[in-house]
């Protein structure tokens, strides 16, 4: 596979995540894919920005706390703590943690709220509408079920609201950004959001609502040009992608430059119409991509609720088998282009099958005997033959899938190719049969071949699953005592020598009932 021409910076952001609740499995995916687009690019040499968080602000935050009788503040830094801890477990390794409490964020946004105001492009006046608190967004009648509530949030209740609230135009901007969305065919990826997006954009837009008054939401940025009113939770959460990299101080250019934010596609509109307008607005360039996936439902197709008891919980997931584990499944099994399944039930058959029949027990096999029959070393080889010769194109094509930049819907495709090549390896250890080769004195420097050539396969895809399940892979190359890979990372073949004397092998996968 020929490596893709590539930037040398790269700014990942994830979605900051609502506080109102403990972490779920749908926070726990974006980060994580988040973190396995940054080791892959950081592999290829690419210098990276990764940043995660939390988004405290809204009338949602505010009753979650209120409803544990809790001080804001107090809440806050709880709930804070908590997404930061299940993030550090799951060895998301983000370079910043957005707290939009933050000082200087809240500085920053009203900085930007200022200067759009001075423009003119923000006014003041009385609408009546309805509100989803869930989505913290004005809702159309055509927006909601035809029993009136949101459909992403029907337990929730819309709100009728009767207020005055400060405006951005928005319809001012929409020509223009349906050209950038032409003009830039790779500014949303995958093409059904593109189209999905372009449809939003069809229809003139109305002015966005982006203030509260504190007589009904306190928990926000104060308005810079009317301290009656903090500014809506969308504005202040999205600005966090700029002041994450220090907006407006110097130095922020380079990393905005390769801005790419990863979202789930409930929070399309936001990102792909608030955001691209208040940016136009405020007179900044447009982020480089938006990568857009879709959801993780129960099993059946079902959307996971608390009340139907199917949502799954990421920190029961990793007692039971790990963090990668769970990072395995939520990198393979997701569908580029539709909403794929999640249970606890389909971790555990993809971890039992994939991660432990087919990779763990592998390399448990193959390095136990050749510790037991070889000295505790990996096995010189011989003359290679076909067959060996074709195990190991294929193995190296299939880890090279890693070795070049990857993008938001390519992932699970890249991990399918590493459990092709293992499946490869197993038939190929099958057919080969190195412990019957064994028993034989003629055909023992043949059965070192074999050992060999499965060994040195299997340094490569573990230096490959570096990206995706980062401890264990680091685990299985201690025990194969693999060399230390170079960076930028490219999978050579024969790097792990012939005498190499090996670690202690231990389970990798124990298999979970
Ligand atoms: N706070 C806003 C985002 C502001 S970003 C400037 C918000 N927060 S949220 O807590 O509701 O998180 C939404 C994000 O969580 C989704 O876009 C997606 O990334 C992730 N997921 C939430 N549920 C999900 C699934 N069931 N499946 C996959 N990911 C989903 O919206």
């Amino acid at each position: 596979m020929p490596n893709r021409k590539h930037p040398m910076k790269s700014y990942i952001t994830t979605p900051i995540y609502y506080v109102n609740g403990s972490p779920h499995i749908g926070h726990a995916y974006t980060s994580i894919v988040a973190d396995i687009l940054k080791r892959n690019r950081q592999a290829l040499g690419v210098e990276m920005m990764l940043s995660t968080g939390v988004d405290e602000h809204g009338q949602k935050n505010q009753e979650a706390a209120a409803d544990l009788g809790m001080e804001i503040n107090a809440y806050l830094d709880m709930r804070c703590a908590e997404f930061r801890e299940v993030f550090d477990r799951l060895g998301v390794q983000y370079d910043y943690f957005v707290r939009t409490s933050r000082e200087g964020h809240k500085q920053a946004v009203a900085g930007m709220e200022q200067s759009i105001f001075d423009e003119g492009l923000i006014v003041k006046k009385a609408y009546t509408g309805t509100y989803c608190k869930g989505c913290e967004e004005f809702k159309k009648e055509s927006d909601l079920t035809e029993d009136g509530q949101c459909p992403l949030h029907p337990t929730m209740k819309v709100e009728q609201t009767d207020e005055t609230n400060y405006f951005l135009k928005m319809e001012p901007f929409r020509e223009k950004l349906l050209q950038h969305i032409e003009d830039n065919p790779d500014f949303v990826t995958p093409t059904a959001f593109r189209n999905e997006l372009k449809q939003m954009l069809s229809e003139p837009l109305e002015d966005l609502c982006i203030s509260r008054p504190k007589s009904r939401v306190t928990l926000g940025v104060d308005l810079p040009f009317d301290t009656e009113f903090v500014t809506y939770v969308w504005f202040d959460a999205l600005a966090n992608y700029l002041t994450n990299v220090n907006w407006p101080s110097d130095g922020y250019e380079a990393w905005w430059a390769e801005v790419e934010h990863l979202i789930g596609k409930d929070i399309l509109k936001p990102h792909g119409v608030y955001w691209p307008i208040m940016l136009m607005a405020a007179g900044l360039p447009l982020p480089k991509k938006l990568s857009v996936h879709s959801h993780w439902t129960g099993e059946g197709g079902v959307k996971m609720s608390k009340s139907i008891g199917n949502v799954v919980d990421p920190n029961e997931v990793i007692e039971m088998m790990g963090v990668d584990g769970l990072r395995w499944y939520l990198a393979r099994h997701m569908r580029a282009d539709s909403d794929s399944q999640i249970s606890v039930e389909l971790i555990r058959q993809a971890y039992n099958g994939e991660l432990g029949n087919k990779i763990g027990n592998l390399l448990s096999r193959v390095a136990k005997f050749s510790n037991k029959n070889f000295e505790g070393k990996v096995p010189v080889a011989g003359t290679l033959t076909a067959e060996d010769e074709t195990l190991r194109k294929t193995v190296l094509e299939a880890v090279s899938g890693l070795a070049d930049w990857i993008n938001l819907p390519e992932i699970p495709a890249r991990v399918q190719a590493i459990v092709s090549a293992a499946d490869a390896m197993n038939e190929y250890i099958d057919h080969q049969a190195p412990w019957s080769l064994f028993k034989n004195e003629e055909t023992r420097e043949r059965c070192g071949t074999v050992l060999y050539v499965t060994l040195d396969c299997q340094r490569m895809l573990f230096e490959a699953l570096r990206q995706i399940i980062p401890a264990s892979a680091d685990k299985a190359l201690t025990m194969l005592n693999a060399p230390k890979a170079a960076t930028p990372w490219k999978p050579e073949l024969d790097k792990l020598p012939g005498g190499t004397p090996l670690g202690e092998i231990t389970a990798l996968f124990p298999r979970v009932q």
